[in-house]
């Protein structure tokens, strides 16, 4: 068996890389599903029936367990497909499967605080604002999880969601440093005009913008600390997997990259990330 990581491109590869860093004996399967991408401008019900062929392919690849490495995928689909169609979809397979997203651990790493936990709403007076901005896909940014998931938890963090419709297909596109630089910095501008002042912490919440971290860091106001996405969902998956030893992750180090879209090698901006060459097989 073997674990499954999903995006709709290239960007998935950001949280893959952690989770093959910190699980090097799992045996997993990527699936991008790049014929379809980006998905982040796409209206919900098709994102969530793309999130879900992507999820029975994994499935089918003899996968149990499917991680979102998308925002868009875990902030549209992922409630949907666990509420109506993952328990039939199991008893069709005759084996537990699931199928986890990734804002979960990015906002318990946002807050600080377990899922669980909602605060009292005691009416306290707030002393400070710490300011959090969200660069996102137009599609999680309509969802507004980021705001309500966090207000729930901390009324002290004020969050502003900026979306970026051009990002993902830029970086899925292999767009030149120079033309990515100008759009990052436009965002970062943008969203600092809305705040007022510079934000005092960032979510890179799509996938694909990890890619460009330092092209973040680099617009933002130097030390803004970056939450970790990739990070925080190795480390969700690590205690998923100790509280449900029914999901088998494997233990042969299979690393198998499947694409709905070319085969092949992906562009340079990809293999700089990976830190060498990846190719891609037909889904
Ligand atoms: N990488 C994805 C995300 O985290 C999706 C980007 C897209 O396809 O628009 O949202």
């Amino acid at each position: 068996m073997a674990i499954g990581v999903f995006d709709s491109g290239v960007g998935g590869l950001t949280v893959h890389r952690r989770l093959v860093d910190r699980f090097p004996d799992a045996d997993f399967v990527y699936l991008a599903d790049q014929v379809n991408a980006p998905i982040g401008g796409r209206d919900g019900e098709a994102i969530v029936d793309l999130t879900r062929a992507g999820c029975e392919r994994l499935f089918a690849a003899g996968c149990d367990l499917v991680v979102l490495a998308c925002n868009t995928a875990s902030a549209i689909a992922l409630r949907r497909l666990q509420q109506t169609w993952l328990p039939g979809y199991r008893k069709t397979l005759g084996r537990p499967v699931n199928v986890l997203g990734i804002i979960v651990p990015t906002i318990e790493a946002a807050t600080g605080l377990p899922w669980e936990h909602e605060a009292e709403r005691r009416g306290d007076k707030v002393e400070k604002l710490d300011i959090l901005a969200v660069f996102s896909t137009p599609a999680t940014a309509r969802s507004r999880v980021y705001e309500i998931e966090i207000d729930k938890r901390r009324q002290d963090v004020a969050v502003f969601v900026e979306p970026c419709p051009e990002l993902a297909r830029m970086i899925e596109a292999g767009a030149g440093a120079v033309e990515l630089a100008t759009t990052v910095e436009a965002h970062v501008k943008a969203v600092t005009t809305r705040i007022g002042r510079a934000p005092d912490r960032a979510i890179l919440g799509c996938t694909h913008y990890e890619m460009v971290a330092d092209m973040f860091r680099a617009a933002l106001k130097p030390g803004t600390p970056l939450i970790h996405q990739p990070q925080a969902t190795a480390d969700a998956l690590a205690a998923y997997l100790a509280k449900h030893p029914e999901y088998l992750a494997g233990d042969s180090g299979g690393r198998t990259f499947l694409t709905t879209g070319k085969p092949g090698a992906q562009h340079i901006l990809v293999e700089t990330f990976w830190g060498g060459p990846l190719s891609f097989e037909q889904a």
